[in-house]
């Protein structure tokens, strides 16, 4: 019997210690110390030793059972203990890693052009209006004093929505003139800034759709002066102080007199080269004084009143503030691009 002690000790500490996981340590009581256990059965036996034999082996099954029982908890608690640690190792939350910050976008060059020139005329008292790009051919041409058979009106310029040539896209947002003038009384002091469509074939300088901001000054005794007045206002405003303007005789339908206004080149301060194309000046907008046929057309008695309008092309003005040299790279949306301003 002692030999089957012993036997039963050296067995069940090498098995525990084979033990990989704690299901294995589990079976090991059982194997061992359960009700139909090898040391259990041991100890029914304990009966037929003799009185002599009986204390000594009991005492030897004690020894026994507390050496497994403590082997057992001992090996239960490192199983427990790597187990943990395992877990730890593969659920390390490193809270001193910097957070992934989402990227922040920003405005587009062309928001960043409008806004500057909206910042501007609201500065010198304009509101500004907005009107529909899908327009009525009579707005877009007609009451600014474009009659039929006029070139601009060609169906190979402008993209019409109705076979009756009614209704397009507005090639010019000057027809928020009208819209402006036939809903408000004078004095009208207003913008419009917005997107005009033409068939114009795409290439470094050209695209079908474009931004222009149209203005409009009516009032009591309104002149040349004020037009010229407030467009330097608005030069020196974008490009600095004392930057020089040129108004050139121009003609536009909607106009009498109209002008075009250059700037003088900041590449090269009137000497020519490659941005003004060796002109020496930059032209910037159109403008002119509203023809009276125009006013007249929307209720506005040309004996009282006289205004001023102009129509300013954003994208050059963007190109030229940006240093962009292709028109296409603003409306591609290249983030490589987008992301330098
Ligand atoms: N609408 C003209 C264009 O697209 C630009 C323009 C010229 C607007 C003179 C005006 C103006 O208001 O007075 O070419």
């Amino acid at each position: 019997m002692k030999r089957k002690l012993e036997d039963i000790r050296r067995e069940a500490i090498s098995e525990l210690n084979a033990a990989a996981d704690t299901q294995s340590v589990e079976g090991v009581r059982i194997k061992y110390l359960g009700k139909k256990g090898a040391l259990t059965a041991v100890l029914k036996q304990m009966g037929t030793l003799s009185d002599e034999e009986r204390p000594v082996m009991g005492q030897l099954a004690n020894e026994v059972r507390e050496a497994l029982t403590a082997a057992l908890a001992k090996r239960q608690s490192e199983l427990e203990a790597e187990l943990l640690e395992a877990r730890l190792a593969s659920e390390t939350l490193d809270v001193t890693i910097p957070g992934r910050r989402p990227p922040l976008g920003h405005k587009h060059p062309m928001t960043i052009a409008l806004d500057e020139l909206k910042d501007i005329f609201i500065g010198m008292g304009f509101a500004i209006a907005d009107g529909p790009e899908i327009e009525l051919a009579s707005y877009n041409f007609t009451k600014l004093n474009t009659a039929e058979g006029h070139p601009a009106r060609e169906w190979g310029d402008t993209f019409y929505m109705t076979e009756d040539s009614s209704v397009l896209l507005r090639t010019q947002t000057s027809p928020m003139q009208i819209r402006v003038m036939e809903e408000q009384t004078p004095p009208i002091r207003i913008i419009a800034p917005g997107r005009v469509y033409r068939k114009d074939e795409v290439d470094a300088t050209h695209s079908p759709m474009f931004h222009q901001v149209e203005g409009l000054v009516v009032d009591k005794g309104i002149t040349m002066a004020d037009l010229k007045g407030t467009l330097n206002q608005f030069v020196e405003q974008l490009y600095g102080k004392g930057t020089k303007t040129r108004f050139r005789p121009h003609h536009f339908p909607f106009t009498e007199p109209s002008c075009e206004v250059d700037v003088l080149c900041h590449g090269c301060g009137g000497a020519g080269c490659r941005i003004c194309k060796d002109e020496g000046w930059i032209e910037l907008l159109g403008a002119g004084m509203v023809h009276p046929k125009v006013l007249s057309g929307c209720g506005i008695d040309t004996e009282v009143y006289s205004g001023f309008a102009f129509g300013i092309g954003v994208e050059r003005m963007a190109m030229r503030r940006f240093d962009i040299t292709d028109l296409r790279l603003i409306f591609e949306n290249d983030m490589r691009f987008l992301a330098q301003f």
